[in-house]
């Protein structure tokens, strides 16, 4: 807590808290979790229940409305979805003027980005109906979006959505188009994947949520704050951590070197980590990391994959948790460390992983957008800092500078 008196006599304090690791920026009834006990709740409801027995666009009614649907309403949330699947043509031009070779969360940053765009017929916030047609329109376009990256990044025509298909095995189709009888007849696979965005659909005020949260407490257009969370999801310590983790595994190559990257990561003097590992609520088994692993067996098992990343996976795990360091710091595997090798064997390449969770997670940063708009008491957010630069000083004029 600073004290701040002397500069500003009427505020007092406030506390300072780098990281916000000791910060609780907004109230909310979406999700629960508690990071001792490796318990993640939505709207009170297990992660590892929702993942076995609902679905995804299921989950998704959950998080936007507080409660599962009954049947009519089901049936309606659907047809809503469907009803938005397709996306303005003129964004295959916007679309076209990305170089093939971009990163695709850079493509879907400014896709999203250009929802605001496209879409500014439902983007009055304070319209409930407007909000609602928004966060149908992020969540049905999302999977469109990212095959268009997809498809463009390997050269492709864009495939277009198929509304008689499940959520997840439209986005399998529209990504991989030729074996589409195969994703349609798959149940695993295309279990396996709406599993994956049941899994990563909200996660409470992590960097990403609280991005858009921030980007949205100014009165923002809710697309671009969708697309401010995508970038900020993008980063290897957030969402891109999949990528990294399969990454890792690829270099450390061999069982018999494990040892060495584990060192390597107790060492301060390098900036090396095992990736997939730690949380920073987490200090227990990621819940969603065991559901992860019996999916990722389910998936190599029902392709008959023998993926040797994913034995190095576990002997790796199996390692770090009777290693001191990482037991001591309450280091465990959290949910990216095994959706990336679920990931490679469906086909999908490296630099789509940290899409897919993006397609996944649109649901978690529209239902808190729309929770912190719809919140009376609702500020903008805007944290005070420690100024550590000069005191005020003189202007020099450039030819008196030395
Ligand atoms: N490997 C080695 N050491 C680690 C790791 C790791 N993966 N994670 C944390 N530590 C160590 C830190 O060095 C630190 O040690 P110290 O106390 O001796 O200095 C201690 O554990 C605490 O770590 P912090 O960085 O302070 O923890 P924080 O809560 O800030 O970070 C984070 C959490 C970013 C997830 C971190 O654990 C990490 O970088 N993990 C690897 C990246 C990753 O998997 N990210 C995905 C997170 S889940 C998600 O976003 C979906």
């Amino acid at each position: 807590v600073i004290d701040i008196r002397a500069l500003h006599p009427q505020l007092g304090y406030f506390t300072f808290d780098p990281g916000f690791m000791a910060t609780g920026s907004c109230e909310s009834s979406i999700t629960y979790i508690d990071g001792d006990e490796g318990v993640l709740l939505h709207r009170g409801y297990k992660i590892a229940d929702l993942a076995e027995q609902s679905d995804f666009l299921e989950v998704c009614y959950l998080l936007l409305n507080g409660e599962l649907p009954n049947a009519g309403q089901k049936q309606e949330f659907d047809h809503a979805i469907t009803y938005h699947t397709m996306v303005h043509e003129q964004m295959q031009f916007f679309l076209r003027g990305f170089r093939r070779d971009a990163h695709p969360m850079a493509v879907m940053c400014g896709l999203v980005g250009a929802m605001s765009a496209f879409y500014h017929d439902s983007t009055d916030i304070h319209d409930p109906q407007q909000r609602m047609i928004a966060a149908h329109r992020l969540i049905a376009k999302m999977p469109t979006l990212a095959a268009m990256a997809y498809k463009y990044s390997v050269g492709q025509p864009t495939v277009y959505p198929s509304n008689d298909l499940s959520y997840a095995q439209n986005f399998l189709r529209m990504l991989f188009a030729v074996p589409c009888e195969t994703w349609k007849d798959n149940p695993v696979l295309s279990r396996a994947m709406d599993r994956i965005l049941i899994l990563h659909a909200d996660h409470e005020q992590n960097a990403s949520t609280s991005t858009v949260r921030l980007s949205g407490s100014s009165g923002a257009n809710p697309f671009a704050c969708i697309a401010a969370g995508i970038a900020s999801l993008w980063g290897p310590a957030h969402g891109g951590a999949n990528e990294a983790v399969l990454t890792m595994l690829q270099q450390i190559g061999h069982k018999n070197n494990i040892p060495e990257f584990v060192k390597r990561a107790k060492d301060k003097n390098d900036s090396f980590r095992l990736m997939g590992f730690g949380h920073r609520v987490y200090k227990n088994y990621d819940p969603r990391a065991k559901v992860m692993q019996d999916t990722c067996r389910e998936v190599l098992g029902t392709l008959g994959i023998k993926d040797p990343l994913l034995d190095l996976a576990m002997e790796l795990e199996r390692i770090a948790l009777e290693d001191e360091y990482f037991v001591d710091r309450k280091l465990y595997p959290n949910v990216d460390f095994y959706s990336g090798i679920i990931l490679r064997a469906m086909g999908f390449p490296t630099s789509m992983f940290t899409v897919l969770f993006a397609v996944a997670r649109t649901v978690g940063w529209i239902s808190q957008w729309k929770e912190m708009i719809e919140d009376p008491a609702q500020k903008i957010g805007r944290p005070r800092q420690l100024y550590t630069g000069p005191v005020e000083r003189p202007f020099v004029p450039l030819a008196k500078r030395g």
